[in-house]
């Protein structure tokens, strides 16, 4: 008898996976079980989503549109995954009923647009992962409806953003804005932005830091710029970062260090990465205000020398120590040095008596 129930019971399972995969290859009404969640789709439209999991995850599911109110009473779930999909547009309130949530993936899918209002009613969201779409504007409805968000991951999109654009984001502590279309930086981008901590601008096309850039970044601790083309730094473009102890400049187009004032502000800063900028005039002055900083790992002008500065700003500003980087043969140097040609394997000129 038992063993009948049981043969009966998995007669029955087995019919009712082959139905599911009969109505779910119709393309027209399909249900399926996810790791407890209950989700209905009309073609791949997603029409309903329940569980009472804290996750729900519908991750890679070739989803192409979400249908309003797909996701009511969802009370338990803090994480959701929509991650991979081919979700196109967010419409109003798509995630209403999420009472609880996060944090919500949207990574790798192909939006273009989000509405005004497609993150409301989400009073506990901390986390919006949208990297690795298609977006080239926020609208100023979206930060303005996420006043809780601590994280927001934008890297991978096409965003050219304007001035004002994070206003609303007064908790944000993690801004990733890497692999985008930024080639400027736009008066007052970051307003607005009082408790960020971390920004990544790593791999966009920035050719210049405007003065004030980073003004009211107060709070800012890590500051990404590297595998841009920066050549021009403008005097107090870092003025203001109080807080500041990383800043990643390495990679970028900088051939030119002689303005005293252009790290100017800078005053807890600890690591300064410069390598792999073509740099050929030098002005040691210009580290004058980095009073705790290392410059690591060195300067690397052409692969030919490798400068090893920490002494000279932990010490005093009279001396420093080079080398070169194939004898690996100190040198004791005076400060307020110009650095030329650095193409033609020997130095032309060091402004310097001991070499
Ligand atoms: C999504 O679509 C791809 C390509 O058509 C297919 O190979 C894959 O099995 C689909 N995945 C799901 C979960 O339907
Ligand atoms: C699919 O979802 C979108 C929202 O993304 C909705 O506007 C549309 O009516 C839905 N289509 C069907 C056939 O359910
Ligand atoms: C620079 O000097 C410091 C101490 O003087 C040393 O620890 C560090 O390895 C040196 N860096 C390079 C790149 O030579
Ligand atoms: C640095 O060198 C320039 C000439 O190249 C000189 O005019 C200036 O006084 C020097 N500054 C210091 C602090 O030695």
């Amino acid at each position: 008898m038992q063993s009948g129930t049981m043969h009966t019971n998995y007669k029955v399972i087995v019919y009712a996976v082959f139905l599911i995969s009969i109505l779910c290859s119709s393309t027209l009404y399909c249900a399926i079980n996810k790791n407890d969640a209950h989700i209905y789709f009309n073609g791949k439209n997603l029409t309903k989503a329940t569980t009472n999991d804290d996750i729900l995850d519908l991750s890679a599911m070739n989803i192409t549109g979400i249908a309003p109110g797909a996701f009511a009473d969802n009370d338990a779930v803090k994480i959701l995954r929509l991650n991979e999909n081919l979700l196109v547009t967010l419409s109003s309130a798509t995630f209403r009923g999420l009472n609880h949530v996060k944090h919500i993936n949207l990574m790798g899918n192909l939006i273009e647009q989000l509405d005004d209002n497609a993150f409301s009613f989400l009073p506990d969201l901390e986390e919006l992962d949208l990297s690795d779409n298609s977006l080239t504007a926020l609208s100023p409805g979206i930060p303005k409806s996420l006043p809780k968000l601590r994280q927001l991951h934008l890297n991978a999109n096409k965003l050219f953003l304007m001035e004002n654009s994070f206003v609303g984001l007064q908790d944000l502590e993690l801004l990733e804005l890497t692999s985008n279309n930024m080639f400027d930086l736009y008066d007052g981008v970051f307003n607005g932005l009082d408790n960020l901590k971390h920004l990544d601008l790593y791999g966009n096309k920035i050719s210049e830091l405007r003065k004030d850039i980073f003004q009211n970044l107060r709070k800012l601790q890590e500051l990404d710029l590297s595998e841009n083309i920066i050549w021009l730094i403008h005097e107090g473009a870092f003025q203001g970062l109080k807080s500041l102890e990383y800043l990643w400049l390495n990679g970028n187009q900088l051939s030119t260090l002689e303005d005293a004032k252009i790290f100017q502000g800078l005053r807890k800063l600890k690591t300064l990465y410069l390598h792999h900028n073509p740099i050929s005039v030098l002005d040691f002055n210009c580290f004058r205000n980095l009073r705790s900083a290392t410059i690591e790992p060195g300067f690397r002008i052409n692969n030919k020398i490798i400068m090893n500065i920490s002494d000279f700003i932990k010490t005093s500003i009279s001396k420093y120590t080079c080398a070169f980087e194939n004898y690996n043969e100190p040198y004791t140097c005076h400060i307020n040095i110009t650095l030329t040609d650095a193409n033609n394997e020997k130095i032309r000129k060091f402004g310097i008596s001991d070499l």
